[in-house]
């Protein structure tokens, strides 16, 4: 198993309300596959990703990733995990608004232990002709492919997407989702996407529904289809 997640459970407390947001997951899903996590707003699935990719501290319970017990980790292993394992893309693109696209990758790029290329990365994303473009002059979906190269160009070993196209139409969210099945296929990267849209899951190995933090479905699908034929 790539990654594992045992027991995990998280609290927030708010003054003398506690939330009891992540109840006991189980998930686990083998290396270079897709997961998908669906469930309603609320449900703990931003919580759940966020501790996996070591953003965020868990109560009790355990992630292992590649054999590593991430929810183990001192601070600094932690920032060097985030750094070099772990490639993030979220549903408004959070680029750098004075940097040029190049340049939002190339910061990752200079922290990063072993970064390809990012004039290759661009390229693989369809964006090397607007390298020198700022973000307010890009389209949603042209920010988020800089945004899924500027993860990708620290080589990471999981890409954990939040709602990567929440903030997208129909036609410009399929290019973004083939991308990710491209990238899935050519670099083996193992990739775990939260959604709302059920019709995203057909793209994926394995669909978990979350309610309440709790997992109440896992779903192993033999049947992929491919990201230009999904339709919602
Ligand atoms: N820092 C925090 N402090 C207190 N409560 C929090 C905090 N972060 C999240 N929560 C609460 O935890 C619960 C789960 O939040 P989470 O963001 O994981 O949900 P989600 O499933 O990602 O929802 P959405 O689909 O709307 O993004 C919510 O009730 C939220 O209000
Ligand atoms: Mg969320």
């Amino acid at each position: 198993m790539f990654i594992q997640v045992n027991n995990l459970k998280k609290s927030y407390k708010t003054g003398t309300v506690t939330t009891h947001v992540l109840n006991g997951i189980n998930l686990s899903l083998d290396r270079g596959k897709i997961g998908t996590i669906l469930g309603p707003s609320g449900s703990g699935k931003s919580t759940l990703l966020n501790i996996i990719g070591g953003l965020d501290h868990c109560d009790s319970g355990s992630v292992i990733i590649d054999n590593n017990e991430v929810t183990k980790l001192s601070d600094k292993d932690l920032t060097d995990y985030r750094r070099n394992k772990i490639g993030f893309i979220f549903q408004f693109y959070n680029l750098i608004p004075q940097l040029t696209a190049g340049e939002n990758i190339e910061v990752v790029s200079n922290i990063s232990k072993t970064p390809l290329s990012i004039d290759e990365i661009l390229k693989d994303v369809g964006m090397l002709d607007k390298k020198y473009r700022f973000p307010n002059e890009l389209s949603g979906g042209e920010q988020q492919r800089v945004a899924i190269a500027r993860a990708l160009v620290k080589n990471p070993t999981l890409l954990l997407c939040d709602e990567p196209t929440g903030a997208l139409d129909f036609s410009t969210s399929r290019e973004i989702l083939k991308l990710l099945q491209k990238i899935n296929r050519n670099f083996n990267t193992t990739i775990l996407m939260i959604t709302h849209n059920e019709a995203i899951g057909s793209m994926s190995n394995r669909i978990y529904k979350v309610r309440n933090g709790k997992i109440i479905e896992d779903k192993i699908n033999e049947n992929i289809v491919p990201a230009e034929r999904i339709e919602w």
